[in-house]
């Protein structure tokens, strides 16, 4: 078994100029191939609020959910390292509570933590992760938990201005102990620009083919989702046709009496046979 991906192996990476590979996972199993596969990291995101229990937004999902769902993914890992996402309003109440519910990630089988946001507070919150000895992995760019403020969907960094105020994020966060920043839907000079100035590496969706990593999320990648599929995503498999297509065949199966057959059923042995 290879050598377990730690933040030392991110900073490695982004030296030798070898992309980070990233998936989210939300179960025991998918972490399990996933890890096998050779990713680097394997994010338990919060989009689970979406693909995972079929929420509308990622504002609905708890830290208790998060725990179940990290915990499951950390059982089915052995080299990739699992990262778990900080849910809406898990950071925000005090620093005190942000560090107490980051500590709760790191106990149910996580090595990292993800924290939407660059303002004073998080950095603040950064730097005390980083004295109580977690590790973080900040998010810029879009970021889903602040959809209601930023208005929509929108991409960020469309301009020079913007661009400077994000990298003024990052540079801080970087300064406060963040071991990697994940961009998201930026254009992809604007990440390039980013990436080019900061030490610990960057992680793009939706920001283009320069930054030091990319990231995914499995379901669009598996095609497991289909309420929505984002431009900047690519489908590797269509899993919703073979989930239903096997479905089919089973409810045929059982309709016509072809399932359960012999090989799959228990007998009673020759004696108890002849009492019956
Ligand atoms: O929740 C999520 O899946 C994310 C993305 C960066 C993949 O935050």
């Amino acid at each position: 078994m290879s050598k377990k991906v730690s933040s030392k192996t991110f900073s490695q990476c982004k030296n030798e100029g070898k992309k980070l590979t990233l998936l989210t996972a939300y179960d025991y199993s998918t972490a399990k191939y996933l890890d096998e596969s050779g990713v680097d990291g394997i994010l338990v995101g919060d989009s689970l609020a979406m693909v995972a229990l079929g929420y509308e937004t990622t504002h609905s999902v708890s830290m208790e959910e998060m725990k179940i769902f990290t915990s499951a993914v950390a059982r089915g890992v052995s080299r990739a390292m699992v990262i778990a996402d900080m849910p809406f309003m898990s950071t925000s109440i005090s620093i005190s509570e942000g560090v107490r519910n980051a500590g709760e990630l790191i106990k149910a089988g996580a090595q990292a933590v993800k924290i939407e946001g660059g303002d004073d507070y998080t950095v603040e919150l950064v730097e005390r992760l980083r004295t109580a000895g977690i590790s973080v992995v900040s998010h810029l760019g879009f970021t889903p938990q602040f959809l209601h403020v930023l208005g929509g969907y929108n991409v960020q960094g469309k301009s020079r201005e913007h661009t400077e105020q994000i990298l003024e994020q990052a540079q801080r966060l970087e300064k406060a102990g963040a071991f990697a920043i994940v961009l998201e839907m930026m254009p992809e000079e604007s990440a390039e620009y980013i990436t080019r100035r900061l030490s610990v590496p960057t992680i793009g969706i939706g920001a283009g083919r320069h930054c030091d990593g990319q990231i995914l999320v499995s379901d669009d990648v598996l095609g497991k989702y289909s309420d929505f599929t984002p431009k900047f995503s690519k489908q590797y498999a269509d899993m919703r046709s073979i989930i239903s297509k096997a479905a089919k065949n089973y409810v045929n199966d059982v309709q016509s009496g072809k399932f359960p057959a012999k090989e799959h059923v228990f007998s009673l042995g020759a004696e108890e046979k002849d009492k019956q």
